[in-house]
């Protein structure tokens, strides 16, 4: 399988929450490793363009409120099929959905606080590693 590098966001109510810890730890168990890790305050102009294809909905406003509210880990994992095998190990975008035993399902209750924001395509992940460590 290719080999793939994705962007993850642990979100603040996620810090808030002291879970960073248990989060990355379940990233590693995997097998995945960790390539790139900081912690930062995302601004609302940089909130707005990574959130930008959901800038017509009604949530829009409450999304960039809840990304921005306090720090945030943001990190590249690398392994094979990394987008989806991240995907899979943080559980469905609704907290409601998510299944038990994935990262939403187990400590979100409800969106936009579902814990961790990751890539969900290849050309995402590109775009996002590039607007979040493109500087280094
Ligand atoms: P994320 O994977 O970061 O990508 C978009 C985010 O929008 C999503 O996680 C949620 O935090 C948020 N979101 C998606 N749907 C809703 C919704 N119906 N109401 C509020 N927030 C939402």
């Amino acid at each position: 399988m290719e080999t793939q590098q994705t962007f993850i966001i642990i979100k603040p109510e996620a810090v808030a929450r002291g879970l960073v810890g248990e989060i990355l730890r379940r990233f590693e168990a995997k097998g995945l490793k960790i390539r790139r890790l900081a912690m930062k305050t995302i601004e609302p102009d940089v909130a707005r363009v990574h959130y930008g294809h959901h800038a017509d909905k009604p949530f829009f406003p409450e999304l960039i409120e809840a990304i921005t509210a306090g720090p945030v880990v943001i990190g590249v994992l690398e392994g094979p099929g990394a987008i989806a095998h991240v995907r899979n190990l943080i559980g469905a975008t609704d907290p409601l959905k998510a299944a038990p035993g994935t990262i939403r399902g187990d400590f979100a209750l409800q969106n936009p606080y579902n814990m961790v924001h990751a890539s969900d395509s290849p050309e995402t992940a590109r775009d996002e590693i590039a607007r979040f460590f493109g500087d280094e």
